[in-house]
């Protein structure tokens, strides 16, 4: 129990310590009873420490984007549980003059009122115990809307984009959480369908997939409101996936980001992928061993990352003292380098595992691809994976090589 300006959590609670604020949280460690039990949903409020990093990087998403456009910003969380999320948003990004903040459950708005009064901020933030898409919906007409919509739900964000994409004014930024891995992962393939309007697949990049097929949808749902899209940051973390979309107002920016959409062939024989705009009329046989390949999409076949925005980030990240700093260094690092490269990604277990042979380093591979004369760069999404432009079939080669000699011979698989 806890009690402090007048409230009183009738359930066991403690008073914890993020970024630049204090909040009061349930008291997890009375709720993960059994090992199967997920202490942050069994608690009246959800609250989950795990999602420090998240929120970390947020902040500083946050504070970078507020650096580009370079004027006052207003942010609305609509499922802000305990209020942590936008809370730290009023106190540590600069420039940001209004946060409106909003959960549909009563305990969560009763304690995220709390909080907000305990760290003094009820003059920038307003709290309401509502929908999330109808206070985004109460904020679309223009004077109203917003510079940044983040959006943390429980699973998909999908059911909130058209009220996220009303809401925010135009070249405002849109940042979506999604936990739903398992339809996103191809686990079950007829819910993403469903959801986001895209096939998954079942493969060694479905992570990555995983981030494509909500930038996709975010496309789609957003030209439906002649609105485009870029992506300026994503990343999978944890059990989740973020991507964080600036948008623009305009029938062909809408058109543009349209382009941006397609579909990714995969050969499960020879692990052979490719990118097309459309596969109505392409031939599915793999180009590289003849089998038959299956397909992922329609999804974002863009860029999932603008390199620029990252280093913004990365600034951001250098001049702030957080618990993560160390762990958001690696994946800003990471992110930035595969942002601009082509989509998917290879694990060298499992090539090295089709042709049966042991599998080299990480370090290994990534010089024998560029001693070689491809681009070969590590991804975030993957500590053993490799993302480059060298066709299967010669990794294969390459591979083999390294396999007999230990000491691949570049010239052998040189591009040609
Ligand atoms: C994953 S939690 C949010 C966590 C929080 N943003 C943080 O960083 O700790 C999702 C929250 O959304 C709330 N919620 C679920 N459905 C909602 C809806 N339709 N409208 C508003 N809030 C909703 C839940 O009560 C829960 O507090
Ligand atoms: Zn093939």
């Amino acid at each position: 129990m806890a009690e402090k300006a007048g409230y009183v959590a009738d359930f066991p609670s403690e008073i914890i310590r993020e970024g630049k604020v204090q909040v009061l949280v349930p008291k997890l460690a009375a709720y993960g009873v059994i090992p199967s039990d997920y202490a942050p949903s069994k608690a009246p409020v959800f609250y989950n420490p795990v999602m420090e990093f998240n929120r970390d990087l947020t902040v500083l998403a946050f504070k970078a984007y507020h650096n580009m456009v370079n004027h006052e910003i207003s942010i609305c969380e609509p499922f802000t549980s305990q209020g942590i999320r936008g809370i730290r948003f009023a106190a540590e990004v600069e420039g940001v003059t209004r946060v409106l903040l909003s959960d549909i459950n009563t305990s969560a708005y009763e304690l995220a009122k709390h909080n907000i009064e305990l760290n003094k901020l009820e003059n920038k933030i307003t709290l309401k115990h509502k929908d999330a898409n109808c206070v985004l919906s109460c904020n679309a007409s223009p004077k109203k809307r917003f510079d940044v919509v983040d959006i943390d739900p429980f699973g998909t964000p999908v059911p909130y984009l058209d009220s996220s994409f009303r809401a925010l004014k135009n070249k405002g930024l849109l940042a979506a959480t999604a936990t739903d891995l398992a339809p996103l992962c191809g686990v079950h393939a007829k819910a993403c369908v469903r959801k986001y309007g895209g096939k998954p697949l079942r493969t060694e990049y479905c992570h990555e997939l995983a981030v494509r097929l909500l930038a996709g949808c975010m496309a789609s749902v957003a030209a439906k409101h002649d609105i485009g899209i870029r992506i300026l940051f994503s990343h999978s973390s944890d059990h989740y996936i973020r991507v964080y979309a600036q948008i623009a107002y305009g029938c062909q920016k809408a058109d543009e980001s349209i382009k941006s959409t397609g579909y990714i062939l995969h050969c499960f024989n020879c692990l052979h992928r490719e990118t097309a705009p459309i596969i109505f009329g392409k031939s599915d046989q793999c180009p590289e061993c003849g089998s038959k390949m299956d397909h992922a999409g329609p999804l974002w076949i863009g860029s999932i990352g603008d390199p620029a925005f990252i280093d913004q980030i990365t600034k951001e990240n250098q001049s702030t003292a957080f618990k993560n700093s160390a762990k958001i260094t690696k994946l800003l690092n990471l992110t930035k380098n595969e942002a601009t490269e082509s989509a998917t990604y290879y694990v060298i277990d499992k090539l090295s595992g089709k042709l049966k042979l042991p599998a080299p380093s990480v370090q290994a591979f990534l010089a024998a691809l560029q001693s070689s004369g491809y681009q070969a760069v590590p991804t975030h999404f993957n500590t053993r994976g490799i993302k480059t432009d060298a066709p299967t079939l010669t990794m294969h080669k390459l591979l083999r090589e390294i396999a007999t000699t230990k000491q691949p011979t570049a010239l052998s698989a040189t591009k040609v």
